[in-house]
């Protein structure tokens, strides 16, 4: 059978290698989203009871999220560039035993954000963010590149190595084949997507969000970070936000593994993030669980809420 050419759609690897990303970086990539099939193969089929909890024959099952942190880890380990990691799983840096000199470098991963969503069905991601060298604890604007898997109706990979956002999914085959590139957010949009209880939030941030309720913003929320933040990358605008919260000035999302690299790739989207005061990518992280405020997406509802922001409370 002869397959017309327009009709194949390219691969990530051979994409990432058409676009010259540097041999290390490219491995990183395409292993994460190795990792991702596995990942996406033990949520599919629901063979996993919750840590704690026994299979069939006795044996002791493992959690989502933890399976999810050991197939990310060895597929890191395995690319052979890549001397440390952090994630969210665990609690300490990871340095990998095996050494050679092209480990160049690091990675924070969140292996399942939004795993509780699970249970019921709802759409959770893995988010992951590459740093050149041995430190994994870098400002955000020095991240090489960074990614996320969406597990949701369909499986989807976007990327970026700050070179444009590519979205790619996962066939019947086992393939991620390109489906959208050079992803970019409007300026202006009318989704907003509020984290944490309204009631713990402070007066700027509650005039903030009535504003935006007032001009027709519609409300699109599903709880997890991942599939919230591809609405608004792949609608083309909104503002996600998850604000600083009375008892938590610091809201919930996580620097490293969570913040750093979703606004790496709205940042090369065009859009921007920014902890309210700050952008996000110019935070210097100081340890592994540092949290920030977060409102990330079309530049002018972040910049709106900047101002909103910049009022005393
Ligand atoms: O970090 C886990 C997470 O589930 C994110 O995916 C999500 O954005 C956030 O927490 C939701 O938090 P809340 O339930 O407070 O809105
Ligand atoms: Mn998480």
């Amino acid at each position: 059978m002869v397959v017309e050419r327009k009709h194949v759609r390219r691969g990530l690897w051979n994409h990432l290698m058409r676009c010259g990303v540097e041999m290390g970086l490219a491995s990183i990539i395409y292993e994460v989203g190795v990792a991702s099939k596995y990942i996406n193969h033990a949520m599919r089929t629901g063979d996993l009871g919750l840590a704690g909890t026994s299979n069939l024959y006795g044996e002791e099952q493992l959690a989502l999220d933890v399976l999810a942190d050991e197939i990310i880890k060895d597929r890191l380990d395995h690319t052979g560039r890549v001397s440390k990691i952090i994630s969210e799983e665990q609690s300490d840096i990871i340095i990998f035993e095996r050494k050679g000199k092209l480990r160049q470098y690091s990675v924070c991963y969140d292996p399942l954000d939004g795993s509780s969503l699970v249970d019921v069905n709802l759409a959770v991601g893995t988010i992951v963010s590459i740093y050149s060298g041995d430190n994994p604890l870098q400002a955000g604007r020095k991240q090489m590149g960074a990614m996320y898997v969406l597990y949701g109706p369909r499986t989807t990979l976007v990327y970026s190595v700050g070179k444009g956002v590519y979205e790619f999914t996962l066939n019947s085959l086992g393939e991620y084949t390109l489906t959208r590139e050079n992803i970019v957010l409007k300026d202006h949009g009318n989704i907003y997507s509020p984290g944490g209880q309204r009631q713990k939030y402070l007066p700027n941030q509650r005039k903030f969000v009535g504003y935006l309720e007032e001009n027709g913003y519609k409300l699109r929320y599903s709880g997890g970070f991942v599939p919230d933040i591809n609405q608004i990358l792949l609608k083309g605008s909104g503002i996600f936000m998850y604000p600083a919260l009375s008892g938590s000035p610091d809201g919930k999302l996580r620097l490293p593994f969570e913040l750093n690299p979703m606004a790496f790739l709205i940042e090369n989207a065009g859009g921007s993030a920014s902890t309210g005061t700050m952008p996000i990518l110019d935070v210097i992280p100081e340890h592994l669980d540092q949290r920030c405020p977060i409102y990330i997406g079309s530049r002018q509802e972040v910049a709106m809420a900047e101002k909103f922001l910049a009022v005393e409370n």
